[in-house]
């Protein structure tokens, strides 16, 4: 590509200059940005924005990719930086990055920036520009999807850490011919973040809620309705929370927590998990404290999260699996609407090698419920 200043309606993309150090420096040096930029040298000192604008920039160009600064369209200052990376001309493919500084972020400026970079790099010639971000990074991944990019899936140890390990990575691929965005969503977001009645309130759950959630999975009775019934580490429940809003705007699954709306505090999970996309359906599961338990909230989290499946995700279809013993489970199906389809032998794994037989459910969006 060439070094080409490109209007992208706030913003421009233009080369770097020398008065550009000092904002780098703020902009790079911010510990989010290090986190998600882990080949950024860390302390982002001026001296090493100096190096980037003299020496790093212009060998990106020359390596045929791109190191744009982001500049306000109205002063020219700088408020983040894009460039395209490890071009592999036999594929037409690149990697775009990005970063923008504190005080400008959520206004829009990464996704002007991408959009307007890949059209620069789809009228260069690639075909396929590529996105990785860190499975952690809701922001980079809302930027991905605003800007067309679609889930490809996860990169195992694709990414390498500060501290030398390796992690994966989210891949969001756009190819030339794809719209300029936003890509549609299999899960939308919840209006204003949340489904309530008034009793129980839904909302996607967070990496706060890993005490609770643990305290939940590692109950003996909850652990024997899990698919595979043994209990969780401690690190798998803090990875579930805190891939929640990836998994969700991959449209893999909305994990919720349950709240009594009366206090605010957890009590209780329940998922969607979107196993059937090709025809419309969703699978639900559920579990609640001991302590919130007998007041009917289940069903009322159950009811909720049909309304929202049935209604701003478009489902045609939702199914839920019981134990042949867990009658307390399958009194809150039948309240919320569920019927009975079934018995599934030996469907899920069981204790010490055995398997276990599931008891099938089923609602539709014209069942009452
Ligand atoms: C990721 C980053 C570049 C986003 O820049 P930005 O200019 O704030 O992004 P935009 O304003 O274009 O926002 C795009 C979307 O992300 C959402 N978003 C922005 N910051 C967010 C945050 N902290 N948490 C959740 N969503 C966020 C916006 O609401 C918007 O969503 P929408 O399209 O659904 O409305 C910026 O947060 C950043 O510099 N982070 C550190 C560096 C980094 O992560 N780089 C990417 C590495 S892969």
């Amino acid at each position: 590509m060439t070094p080409e200043v490109v209007e992208a309606g706030r913003v421009r993309l233009r080369p770097y200059r020398p008065d550009d150090a000092d904002e780098l420096a703020v902009g790079c040096g911010d510990p989010v940005n290090l986190r998600f930029n882990p080949t950024m040298p860390q302390p982002y000192t001026v001296t090493a924005a100096h190096w980037w604008i003299t020496e790093g920039a212009p060998a990106a160009w020359r390596a045929g990719g791109a190191a744009y600064a982001i500049a306000d369209a109205g002063t020219d200052l700088l408020v983040g930086g894009i460039g395209i990376s490890n071009l592999v001309p036999a594929h037409g493919q690149a990697e775009v990055g990005y970063w923008v500084t504190p005080r400008a972020r959520r206004r829009g400026v990464a996704t002007a920036a991408t959009r307007a970079l890949a059209t620069a790099a789809f009228r260069a010639g690639l075909a396929r520009l590529e996105l990785l971000t860190d499975v952690e990074n809701p922001a980079s991944q809302r930027v991905a999807l605003a800007a067309g990019f679609h889930p490809e899936g996860v990169r195992r140890a694709a990414g390498r850490s500060r501290d030398g390990g390796r992690h994966d990575l989210l891949a969001w691929v756009r190819l030339a011919d794809d719209p300029a965005g936003p890509t549609p969503r299999r899960l939308p977001d919840l209006p204003d973040g949340r489904l309530t009645d008034g009793v129980v309130t839904l909302r996607r759950l967070a990496p706060a809620d890993t005490d609770p959630l643990y305290r939940l999975h590692t109950l003996p009775e909850v652990v024997a309705t899990r698919v595979r019934p043994v209990p969780p580490t401690r690190a798998a429940i803090a990875r579930r929370c805190a891939v929640a809003e990836s998994d969700w705007l991959t449209g893999g699954s909305a994990d919720f927590a349950l709240l009594d709306a009366a206090t605010g505090a957890l009590a209780g999970g329940c998922a969607l998990v979107y196993d059937e996309p090709a025809t419309g359906q969703a699978m639900i599961g559920y579990s609640l404290l001991p302590e919130a338990r007998g007041r009917g909230l289940t069903t009322r989290a159950v009811r909720l999260l049909a309304g929202w499946a049935f209604g701003p995700v478009g489902l045609a279809r939702l199914w839920a699996g019981t134990a042949p013993w867990n009658h307390p489970s399958q009194r809150v199906l039948e309240r919320a609407g569920f019927r009975r389809e079934g018995l599934m032998r030996g469907r899920l794994p069981g204790r010490d090698g055995t398997r276990a037989d599931t008891v099938l459910w089923s609602l539709l969006p014209t069942d009452p419920h």
